[in-house]
């Protein structure tokens, strides 16, 4: 595995995404003993970057978390996020990034994750209500009474990576970029090598069509959100799977696998790129990190990279609602 550095937060160049462990995607939390065991692979084949939040359950996720890093807390690189849960105010799936509520929040990942400090504190959704400036510099006390190591925003807009960089330097954004989402190209990747700030790709697989091993949702759990995600419903999902044959295409001429072959063309974006591949299964962690020794020639990069647009949008309304652009 080789290594990069997100601003000053050094992380392997793939990382673990630990969300569908406990949330969101079919099978989550059906089966923590492989979830762990998934962590444990994932550390011995060099990730070190780990990836959670307070909303991913919620709790339960960061719960999972403790449990898998109990003993090797130290090898990991442990990135959490606040603000999608209003403690003391409306509960969770609500924005609140208020100081008062940062507060509240980091003990409670503190506690869950079995920890004395967070290694990436992300807030997880711009809040609108309050100004970035407040909430960057609650998380500036946090890093100066040592329970947090960086600072990183996830789906803002350039404007507020600006704004919360000039209070607290931020070490990295993490939001959706990969083959069928490349939307922050443009204004956000732009602003970040600006400022020097690291970027880590969300849904880099792009929850799991990427893989080609998704070519129904008949099988999703009822709660599986991709159910009510556009790009998997009707016309945009069979659209969209022309896109994975296209992957696939690709990973047939070199031997690799979809997955791996998204990744890699990920990886080659840039060396301040660290994207965190979600699963939940041991042989798919294997998989996915193996992405790190795959080269894509010109001629591959290139194709994959004038795939055709994805039909649909990236997210619910509702959940777009929350998104910055
Ligand atoms: N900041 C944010 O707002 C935000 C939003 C979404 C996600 N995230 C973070 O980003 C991480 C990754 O995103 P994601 O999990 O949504 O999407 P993803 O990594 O694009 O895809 C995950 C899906 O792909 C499947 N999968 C993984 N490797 C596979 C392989 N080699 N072959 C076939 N299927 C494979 C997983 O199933 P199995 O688990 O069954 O293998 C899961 O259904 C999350 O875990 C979370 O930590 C952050």
């Amino acid at each position: 595995m080789r290594y990069i550095t997100l601003r000053d937060l050094e992380v392997s160049r793939i990382g673990l995404g630990a969300m569908g462990m406990s949330h969101g995607y079919t099978g989550a939390g059906t089966d923590d003993a492989e979830s762990i065991r998934t962590v444990h692979r994932a550390l011995e084949l060099g990730v070190t970057l780990v990836d959670t939040a307070e909303i991913y359950g919620p709790y339960t996720n960061e719960e999972l978390l403790g449990r898998a890093l109990k003993g090797r807390r130290d090898q990991v690189v442990l990135a959490t996020k606040f603000g999608l849960v209003s403690h003391g105010g409306d509960g969770t799936w609500n924005l609140d990034s208020r100081p008062a509520n940062i507060r509240t929040a980091v003990e409670g990942s503190l506690k869950r994750l079995g920890t004395d400090h967070i290694d990436l504190y992300y807030q997880h959704r711009v809040d609108p209500h309050t100004p970035i400036e407040e909430t960057a510099g609650a998380v500036a006390e946090l890093i100066a009474e040592g329970k947090v190591r960086a600072f990183g925003l996830s789906e803002a807009g350039p404007d507020t990576i600006r704004r919360a960089h000039a209070v607290q330097p931020v070490t990295a954004v993490q939001s959706e970029y990969s083959l069928w989402t490349r939307g922050i190209e443009d204004r956000v990747l732009t602003v970040l090598r600006e400022l020097n700030i690291g970027l880590v790709p969300f849904s880099p697989l792009g929850r799991g069509l990427l893989t080609g091993a998704v070519r129904s949702t008949d099988a999703f759990d009822a709660n599986d959100f991709r159910r009510g995600n556009p790009r998997f419903t009707g016309d945009n999902f069979r659209h969209n799977l022309a896109l994975a044959d296209e992957v696939r295409a690709v990973a047939a001429e070199i031997g690799a696998t979809p997955a791996q072959v998204a990744l890699a063309w990920l990886l080659a974006q840039g060396d301040d790129i660290a994207p965190i591949p979600g699963t939940k299964r041991v042989a798919r962690v294997e998989e996915n990190t193996a992405a790190d020794a795959l080269t894509l020639t010109a001629a591959q990069l290139d194709k994959l990279g004038s795939l055709p647009p994805a039909a649909g949008a990236t997210h619910s309304e509702a959940q777009a609602r929350m998104l910055e652009r």
